[in-house]
This record gives structure tokens, sequence and C-alpha cells, in this order.
């Protein structure tokens, strides 16, 4: 249910009779999931600052955080029906539409924000952000949030041994389920926005995210163990709706690529630092046992993760495993 629906319409910036020479009057919504002291959301920002400031305040930009207008459910089918302008999410929410926005969910494949930016900004992740076209779905540039990590209630993890038997919840299907598979785990993909109480109430027993997004969302309020892994990682894309996006003058959709470069810029410089200050007051707050993996366990898991690469080669493709690496150094 969505109570916070401010009707139909949406966004359109044809037919305003002005030649294409001024700046058209818009309201542009962008609808997210996650907190506000997060990447995305900061990223978010300095977008409306900039479009709102170049366009003297004729372009607005509406900015609903916290899955406030829509959810994982329901913000795909919205910015197609364009209902809403702007949506970042994460890639691999994305894995029913097209296998290749696994690449974050690839075990061990990327070591930081920089290898994973590369193989984005690069020709296979361009090709892969573009493939959304026939829903009138397009993907500007990548918006990284970070590494992953484990957080769960039954026990300490330090071995692929110690998933046995318990249940996470994942972001989306296919390569995520298949690494808690691998290691004797269920999964289940829950939104977002209802995880918090899945985990309070023990519908999965953990979860895999970035420091940033456990803090923000308090997950450690409702779990007892986190592991440092960085085995898949959180990262987003800026996805507009191609109509609208078509649909502007040239005045317009200048300012407004130039606020998604300005966000994306500010997205790519803030998330190692948000990550690592969230890390910081998880510490602080000490509701987690903190568990840090050395090398050798570690190496463990990636041999446990491995077999992976070879079940998924032939949907994912040997390509993009070849451009992933090729990013990844
Ligand atoms: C999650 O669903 O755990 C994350 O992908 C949320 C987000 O957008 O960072």
């Amino acid at each position: 249910a969505c109570g916070s629906d401010e009707g139909s319409g949406g966004s359109t910036a044809s037919g305003d009779g002005n030649g294409g020479d001024d700046i058209q009057e818009l309201t542009i919504k962008f609808s997210h999931v996650v907190a506000e002291n997060t990447p995305k959301h900061q990223g978010a920002l300095a977008m409306k600052e900039y479009i709102e400031s170049e366009s003297d305040g004729k372009i607005e930009v509406e900015i609903y955080p916290n899955s406030s207008l829509f959810g994982d459910q329901d913000e795909y089918q919205n910015l197609a029906a364009n209902n809403v302008q702007f949506i970042a999410p994460d890639l691999t929410k994305f894995v029913g539409n097209n296998p290749q926005f696994n690449v974050p969910a690839l075990p061990f494949m990327f070591d930081n924000d920089e290898e994973a930016i590369a193989f984005w900004d690069g020709e296979k992740g361009q090709e892969i952000l573009g493939s959304l076209q026939d829903d009138g779905v397009l993907g500007l540039s990548m918006w990284p949030n970070g590494g992953k990590h484990i957080t769960n209630n039954a026990r300490p993890i330090d071995s692929p041994d110690d998933f046995e038997g318990l249940k996470f919840r994942t972001q989306g299907g296919q390569v995520l389920e298949s690494i808690y598979s691998a290691m004797g785990a269920g999964s289940e993909s829950i939104p977002f926005g209802e995880l918090y109480t899945a985990l309070d109430q023990g519908v999965v027993e953990g979860q895999e995210n970035t420091f940033s997004n456990i803090e923000s969302k308090k997950f450690d309020e409702v779990q007892e163990h986190m592991t440092i892994m960085n085995h898949t990682r959180v990262d987003y894309a800026i996805f507009t709706n191609t109509e609208f996006w078509e649909g502007m003058n040239e005045a317009t959709k200048e300012i407004v690529q130039a606020g998604v470069d300005e966000g994306t810029k500010v997205a790519r410089e803030e998330a190692m630092s948000l990550n690592e200050q969230a890390l910081e007051t998880i510490r602080e707050r000490g509701l987690v046992d903190i568990i840090e993996l050395t090398d050798e366990q570690i190496q463990v898991f990636r041999d446990a993760l491995e077999p992976i690469y070879d079940e998924y080669e032939d949907e994912i493709g040997a390509d993009v495993y070849e451009a992933a690496r090729e990013a990844a150094g």
C-alpha cells in the first residue's frame, strides 16, 4: 500500500510550446529505498541541489527515501509508467530482466569501488545498463555503495560450514541464491523495506549488506553477529524513464544530465567514507559481535564459491566475466 502516492500522471517534459530553448517547468520525482545517511541519498541530494539551482527553481526535484513512495516491489513498474522519473536500485534486483545484472553478486570479483566503477563505465557495463530499453527504462550511470557483509542471529560465522541449515535474505535471486545453497543455506528475496521486521521476527536468520545499510537501518538491533566478508557488492545505477528523458528540450536536458553527473560524482566520492563511518558507528553501538576473517579464512570462502562461476558462465556470458576480470585488474 502506498499512502503517499501523489496521484497519476507523472512528469512529461513534452508539449511546453516554448520551442525548446527555455528551461521547462518540471517536477521530477526520485524514489529510493534506503535511508538518508547513505551514498545513494547523498548522490540524489547533490543532483537535486544542482538541478534546482541551475534551473533557477524551474525544475523541482522531489526525493522520496526509505521506500516512502515506492519500494522494491513496485518502483520499476512505476518508473516504466513514468510515475517516477528516477530510481537507483541495487543492480542485482534486475537479474530477472537480464542475468548479466548478477555481476555485483559474483563472489569476490571486485575488491573495491574503483574496480566496480571501471566495469560499469566500460563497454560491457554500459551495454547492460542499456538493456532495459524495451521496457522504456534507461540506465544512465553507475553509483557504488560498497562491499557486503554477513549478519545473522544463529552463530558467529567464520567458515562456509557455519551457514549450514540457516536461511538468509537476499536482494535478488540467481547468483546470490547459489552462494547460499553452495554453503548449505537457504535464501529468500525480501524487499528492503520489510527486512528489519523479517530479521526481528526470525523469518530469516540473516542477511548480507553494506555497512551503511546495516547502520542506517539499524539491522544490528535485530542481529547478533556480523562477519566482514566483502564477498559481494551493492552497486546501483541511476535509471530514468526513456519517454521522460527524450521528451525534455535541449536546455532542460542539459541541466538534468549535468545534475545526474553531479549526483554520480558525489555518490562515487562519498560511498567509501560513508561505509567506513557506518562501521565505526556499528562498533560504537556494540550490538553485534564483529568477526574479521584472516586471509586463510577468506580463501576457504573463495574456494567454496568458485564453482558458481562455471555454473553461470553461459547465462551471464564469458565476455562479461572477461570484462569484469579486466576491470578488477
Ligand atoms: C538491499 O535491498 O539490501 C539493498 O539493495 C538496498 C539498497 O538499495 O541499497
